[in-house]
């Protein structure tokens, strides 16, 4: 399955193929060929678990398509996503004497998107870079839309780049290996996308009876997951108008995670609880009917994602004026009308109260 995306920006191809990791050398010297470019030097950046597990694979797809290849691995997890490991890279770039025809693989979940991305974006003012995502999360969400980002002291994401990839290759097999809770991490993103565009989806993700079940139906959804993110993608590139509905539950849910410093939630856990909330305020507010909370809740259960957490929402608005989306006391404030539609409303952060 191929999706073409679109954009102010540039256009790019994302590919859904179950065990493309074992051929993706041929797909991209294929792909060079027909464009008539010449790629010489690939550099792959990986984290340390994805590559003890697929390494090989990816590198033996390369080698044997006549890719030269230098290889950057990080420890797993956020904590890597900073200046250091993005000056490495540069460093190891240029050891490797990379030119502007030369392209980055990231081979990873969010974290080694966000990072390969962002010195994607920088090294020799942009180069190509691939995204091989390899987590649900980043197969439905971080590979697609060109944001790329570190961390600093400061804050999370707040250095960073809209640079989009030559280039989005998921395999949906590679998520057998990834643990239970990293995964529902990711369907918490897809149940997002649901219930803000597609109440057919929605119905099918109710029907889902177990986790083989689940992976049966996995390359439909990280599909309709990817076409829904395009869809607004194109149109908004840079978050100024329609992406923000992607933004449905991520207030509250990055007020919670800043509460907690991210130790207590994953990110999808937060935004879960988060879009609950939100729609349970709307209800409050009148701007929304009872079974409307009834679907989030029901959906987030059926996919054992957290809904409920102790913190009132007054402690929490000091986290949601701390947000770099939102400006001074005003707020975007992303309400789901029904399942599948869902309206962007301007308020004053007293809105939480
Ligand atoms: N750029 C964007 O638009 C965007 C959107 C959402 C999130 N993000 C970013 O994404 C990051 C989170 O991404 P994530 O949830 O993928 O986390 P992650 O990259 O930390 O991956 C989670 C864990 O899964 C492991 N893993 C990855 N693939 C695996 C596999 N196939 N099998 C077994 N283990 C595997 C990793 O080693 C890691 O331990 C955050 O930094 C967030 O800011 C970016």
């Amino acid at each position: 399955m191929i999706l073409n995306i679109e954009t102010k920006l540039s256009e790019y191809d994302i590919v859904i193929e179950k065990n493309i990791l074992s051929f993706v050398g041929d797909y991209i010297s294929k792909l060079l060929k027909e464009k008539s470019m010449s790629v010489k030097k690939i550099f792959i950046v990986t984290d340390e678990r994805v590559d003890s597990i697929y390494g090989l694979r990816l590198e033996e797809s390369l080698i044997k398509n006549d890719f030269e290849i230098k290889k950057y691995v990080i420890k797993e997890g956020e904590a890597s996503k900073n200046i250091l490991a993005l000056t490495e890279i540069y460093s190891e770039m240029a050891d490797f004497s990379m030119t502007r025809t030369d392209m980055i693989i990231a081979f990873g979940g969010g974290v080694v998107g966000d990072l390969a991305g962002f010195a994607a974006s920088s090294y020799l003012r942009g180069i190509k870079y691939i995204q091989l995502p390899t987590t649900l999360l980043a197969q439905v969400d971080s590979s697609i839309g060109g944001k790329t980002a570190i961390d600093i002291s400061q804050g999370k994401n707040l250095v960073g780049s809209f640079y989009n990839p030559y280039l989005v290759v998921i395999d949906p097999t590679l998520l057998e290996t990834l643990d239970i809770r990293q995964l529902r991490n990711g369907m918490a993103e897809v149940i997002k996308y649901a219930l803000i565009k597609d109440r057919n989806m929605y119905d099918m993700l109710m029907k889902i009876e177990n986790k083989r079940h689940l992976f049966e139906k996995l390359d439909e959804i990280i599909y309709r997951s990817c076409s829904i993110k395009k869809e607004i993608v194109e149109n908004d590139q840079f978050d100024r108008g329609e992406r923000m509905i992607l933004n449905f539950g991520h207030t509250i849910g990055h007020a919670i995670e800043s509460h907690y410093k991210f130790k207590k939630y994953l990110h999808g856990e937060a935004v879960a609880i988060g879009m609950l909330r939100i729609s349970e305020l709307a209800f409050k507010k009148g701007l929304l009917e009872e079974k409307t909370v009834k679907d989030v809740k029901n959906i987030l259960n059926k996919f054992s994602l957290p809904s409920q957490d102790d913190i009132s929402n007054k402690e929490l608005i000091k986290y949601i004026k701390n947000d770099k989306k939102n400006f001074g006391n005003k707020i975007k404030v992303v309400i789901l009308k029904e399942v599948g539609r869902v309206e962007l409303l301007d308020r004053d952060i007293e809105f939480f109260n």
